[in-house]
């Protein structure tokens, strides 16, 4: 097992040890791993290129350590708690020997349909303890998982898996969220017939509702699976190879398809996991994220299945059967560790106290946050009454490149601060910089967040485009990784995150790239161009904020376009990406040179109708008073 730092002294000591001598620290903690065979050297790296490489040569598998590494000891223990969407429904608990069995099994269905080591697999599934046994079996065998969170729209999971190439999709017939259904698999045909690789889909029976198999391509899981034993031998892997290809958005149009490697990851995962929420043997952990995104692989699945802990995973919403749902939870099963994101703080603080009251909390010993700032008003209600004043708040800072935590309390070692991330975590040298690029020394601080040194669990390209790799984080500052974060270390050096810099806005925790929502409205028929900013929004964190320009809105009035337009976002995009506000206009600020300035539109939709600054630059002015007149009218 990774080591367990348990004093404040004691994360002094190990931060400077692992800042004196990164490769000693981690090889040390690589130690404590299964190893097919030794790597050769610890760290070769080169942020230029970049070129990151940890533990080469070394061969392993994750699946051994999660599996092979714990079973003598842990075998009858419980790995993964499943609590379905409706409370009446039986949950499930699986022993680690259980999921074990499962994942060979299924990884014995993978490879009788061809599957190979370094194959893609796209798998798009709601949240059930088959998504674990999928992604497990695919790191079993050596095949890379490219799991698409099940909001995304049929057009986004197509690209998706074509992007990857994935020549098999792991889905289901729907699933269920609350009160409602989702159409899980028409989702997945028509992506599949958007892409030609998908050769074929493996399709999880959960709602039972009729859909259509289409013969030679569709099949059964549970008929696969009574077609297979569980005797199963574990792909050797190089330290290197990728583990998974995770999408996520970027300031240009298209999603990124960041790739993570088997040792690093899997090291930092563990590491991390176990120092920032102080597991224990015998607690039980939950996180709310789902795992179609980088919380849920790997902080609910490989950080805590590595550790040997009991994670619970949760298939429903927090408002239904009512708003007390996460509470029940908590409840029901005593769980000790509760990680989610400050947006659902923030929804189940308006719903009021009566949802929280009735409910036995005694059992929590952390508490954690993550995805987006905390505000103070969202922590101090999370400290004072979820954690009664006595539950450390671990406020995570990281993201889908970093892998893993980056800057975080060790919950109970480091003291917190509301709305602060506070110290970075072993290994991590972050590193600020103003507007030229020039390092910012000492305390009380605001800048630009970057990291100067590699960390194993860093993402190490994207997935066929290495160049936009360096491009988007490795060129704006040299020799740097480039978060995209603005950030403030104050007087104590604690760490305050500020937000994004970039065009990329964070809504209830989901990141989105304002080009992207941009070209999915531009894809209406009666739209000439769009505008997309963030806006402060009391629940989600940052709402959308959508400037329209259309030259013929006769059919159905600016109403009906609006409508429209919120449609064509839920069909390119997916439902969450829905802008809150549409304002039709008839044309944008611009440059003379053609260059939108976004800061006027931002000003607009925080609601700020005049002073905009220097606008001499501006092509139009008369165009600023169009849209504040109409800003007014829909504010
Ligand atoms: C962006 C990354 C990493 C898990 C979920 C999001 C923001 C993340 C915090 C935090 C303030 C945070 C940053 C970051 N963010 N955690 N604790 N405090 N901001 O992953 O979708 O890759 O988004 O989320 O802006 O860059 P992601």
């Amino acid at each position: 097992m990774v080591p367990k730092i348990s004093t404040l002294s004691g994360y002094i000591f190990e931060y400077q040890k692992s800042f004196a001598n990164p490769t000693g620290f981690w090889a040390n903690i690589a130690d404590t791993f299964f190893w097919r065979k030794k790597y050769d050297q610890v760290l070769e790296w080169d942020f230029k290129k970049p070129e990151i490489k940890w533990f080469a040569n070394g061969k392993l598998n994750i699946t051994e350590n999660i599996f092979e590494r714990h079973m003598f000891h842990r075998g009858d223990q419980t790995a993964i708690i499943w609590e379905p969407n409706d409370p009446k429904e039986q949950f499930v608990k699986l022993t680690y020997n259980e999921l074990f069995s499962k994942v060979k099994q299924f990884s014995n269905v993978l490879l009788k349909q061809g599957v190979q080591k370094g194959d893609r697999i796209a798998i798009y599934m709601p949240m059930v303890p088959e998504l674990v046994i999928a992604m497990l079996a695919c790191a079993r065998i050596g095949a890379i998982h490219s799991i698409v969170f099940a909001g995304f729209s049929s057009q986004s999971l197509g690209d998706r898996i074509a992007d990857a190439g994935a020549k098999i999709l792991i889905t289901a017939d729907g699933g269920f969220r609350g009160t409602k259904t989702t159409p899980i698999k028409q989702i997945s045909d028509e992506a599949m017939d958007q892409c030609q690789c998908v050769e074929k889909a493996i399709v999880l029976k959960r709602t039972g509702d009729d859909i259509p198999m289409k013969a030679g391509r569709d099949y059964w899981w549970h008929e696969l699976m009574q077609e297979v034993n569980d005797t199963n031998e574990a792909e050797i892997m190089d330290a290197e190879d990728p583990l998974f290809i995770l999408y996520t958005s970027g300031s240009t149009g298209k999603p990124k398809g960041l790739v993570h490697t088997t040792a690093g990851y899997m090291i930092y995962t563990a590491y991390t996991f176990r120092n920032v929420f102080q597991y224990g043997d015998g607690d039980t952990y939950f996180c709310s994220a789902d795992i179609g995104w980088i919380t849920g692989h790997s902080y609910l699945v490989y950080g805590p299945l590595l550790s040997g802990a009991t994670t619970l995973m949760f298939e429903g919403i927090p408002t239904w059967p009512d708003a007390g749902r996460f509470w029940e939870i908590v409840d029901k099963y005593k769980v000790n560790q509760f990680y989610t994101a400050p947006t659902a703080i923030r929804s189940l603080m308006a719903l009021g106290m009566e949802w929280v009251e009735n409910k036995n909390l005694a059992s929590l010993k952390v508490l954690g946050t993550v995805g987006e700032p905390i505000n103070e008003e969202a922590w101090h209600w999370y400290h004072d009454h979820i954690g009664k004043n006595r539950c450390p708040i671990v406020d995570t800072w990281w993201q889908t490149e970093t892998g893993g935590i980056m800057i975080s309390p060790l919950a109970g070692i480091i003291p917190t601060k509301p709305s602060y991330a506070t110290l970075p975590f072993m290994g991590i040298q972050p590193l600020i910089v103003d507007p030229e690029g020039k390092e910012m020394h000492g305390n009380s601080v605001e800048g630009n967040l970057c990291i100067k040194f590699p960390w194993p669990g860093m993402a190490r390209t994207i997935w066929g485009d290495h160049e936009r790799f360096r491009q988007t984080y490795f060129s704006t500052y040299p020799d740097l990784y480039f978060t995209g974060d603005g950030v403030k270390r104050d007087e104590d050096g604690y760490y305050r995150i500020l937000g994004r810099v970039d065009d990329v806005i964070n809504v209830s925790g989901h990141r989105m790239g304002t080009a992207e929502i941009e070209n999915a409205i531009n894809e209406h028929p009666l739209v000439n161009e769009s505008a997309v900013v963030g806006f402060p929004h009391p629940i989600k964190g940052q709402g959308i904020y959508a400037f329209v320009v259309c030259t013929d809105y006769s059919t159905g009035g600016e109403e009906g376009i609006r409508h429209s337009v919120l449609m064509t976002v839920n069909k390119i995009i997916g439902p969450f990406a829905r802008p809150d506000k549409v304002l039709i206009v008839k044309g944008l600020p611009k440059t003379r040179s053609g260059k939108i300035m976004r800061r006027i539109l931002r000003k607009i939709a925080e609601g700020q109708m005049d002073n905009f600054g220097d606008t001499t630059t501006l092509l139009d002015p008369e165009v600023v008073s169009e849209i504040v007149e109409g800003a007014k009218k829909i504010s």
